[in-house]
């Protein structure tokens, strides 16, 4: 068996601390996996006294997560903290100048910054890895970088914000107001801490800029997502939306059009009976069209502590593995730039 992979960890909320829990249930399972075995070296968050449940007790704490990023005893530095710029842009760009690994599960951070921290872990002949950072527990990333490489991606489409379809399906179900629901929403912990990014669709259009970057070998492009979010939708419009036999959900799609390549997240009408209109609560729901594959329908959790951290230990396990797929599918500097 080749060495041990050492790890260090960036941030131990929910995400960071299901790896924690994982790495140590699953040790046996994932060394055999992994063909070699993994070990937690480091980490850091903001409070250390906090009480978390789980001992920490055998491992180094960093206050500084740019010390943690450039620790010589860590292979693989896991970005966990979130935020589109610094401290997250800084600590994942000193750990790949200093030759490590980067898994992160922030899509904020990829949608601005992808492409640059992309070209520098190709740089460094190092790996940049975010199955997280999409749709949680469905295995998006996966599914387009390695089992629909070969095939032209016709288009994408996709729930990718489970707090929107949850308010939305509430909504209809119940026959409640957007306001009291969005209060439900909040008080279960759904909405992220700045709730507009939830239902101003940003959240979703990051993950749709992300996965349109690896279909259409185009450099990530935020801004040319058209999103709308789902504040202004009633029960007036919900409910006259189902007695014609669909439902509204914040809907993305990423195509090329004969305008060129176009990228929408936004409130669209479904068919009832379609898949996606029959995609209930927190649930997400992605579908790649392959030119080959025809169209593939992937299902589940997008957020929460179990599917987002067994995203995270998948990238881990490549890692272990020596699996040198391409941060976006494709080598980073031959992206097209689409809005020049
Ligand atoms: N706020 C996100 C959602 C969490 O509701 O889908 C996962 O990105």
């Amino acid at each position: 068996m080749s060495s041990i992979l050492k790890i260090g960890i960036a941030g131990l909320g929910t995400v960071g601390l299901g790896v924690l829990k994982i790495l140590s249930s699953h040790s046996e399972l994932i060394t055999s996996r992994s063909g070699r075995s993994i070990e937690l070296k480091a980490i850091s968050a903001r409070s250390k006294s906090k009480n978390r449940g789980v001992s920490l007790d055998d491992l180094a704490w960093e206050s500084n997560i740019i010390d943690l990023a450039k620790r010589s005893d860590i292979d693989v530095f896991i970005e966990l903290i979130g935020g589109d710029d610094d401290p997250a842009k800084e600590a994942v760009e000193t750990a790949l100048k200093s030759g490590k690994h980067v898994i992160t599960a922030n899509k904020a951070l990829l949608a601005k910054h992808g492409q640059e921290l992309a070209e520098l872990a190709e740089k460094n002949n190092v790996s940049l890895k975010f199955e997280a950072a999409v749709a949680g527990g469905i295995p998006a990333i996966k599914t387009l970088t390695e089992s629909l490489a070969g095939n032209k991606i016709n288009k994408i489409m996709g729930v990718m914000n489970g707090t929107c379809n949850y308010i939305l399906t509430r909504m209809e179900n119940s026959n409640l107001a957007y306001e009291t629901v969005f209060n439900e929403a909040q008080k279960l912990g759904y909405l992220e801490a700045d709730p507009t990014l939830d239902v101003g669709g940003i959240d979703a259009g990051h993950k749709l800029a992300i996965l349109t970057s690896i279909a259409f070998g185009t450099q990530i492009d935020f801004a040319a997502v058209d999103k709308q979010g789902i504040e202004l939708i009633s029960v007036q419009d919900i409910e006259q939306t189902r007695e014609m036999g669909y439902r509204i959900k914040l809907l993305g799609v990423s195509q090329i059009t004969d305008e060129g390549l176009e990228q929408r997240m936004q409130p669209c009408l479904v068919s009832a009976t379609s898949p996606i209109g029959q995609l209930e609560n927190a649930m997400n729901m992605i579908i790649f069209d392959g030119d080959n594959s025809g169209q593939v329908i992937l299902r589940g959790a997008g957020a929460g502590e179990g599917p987002t951290s067994s995203a995270v230990m998948s990238d881990i396990i490549d890692i272990a593995r020596g699996n040198k797929v391409p941060t976006f599918g494709q080598s980073a500097t031959s992206l097209i730039k689409m809005n020049p």
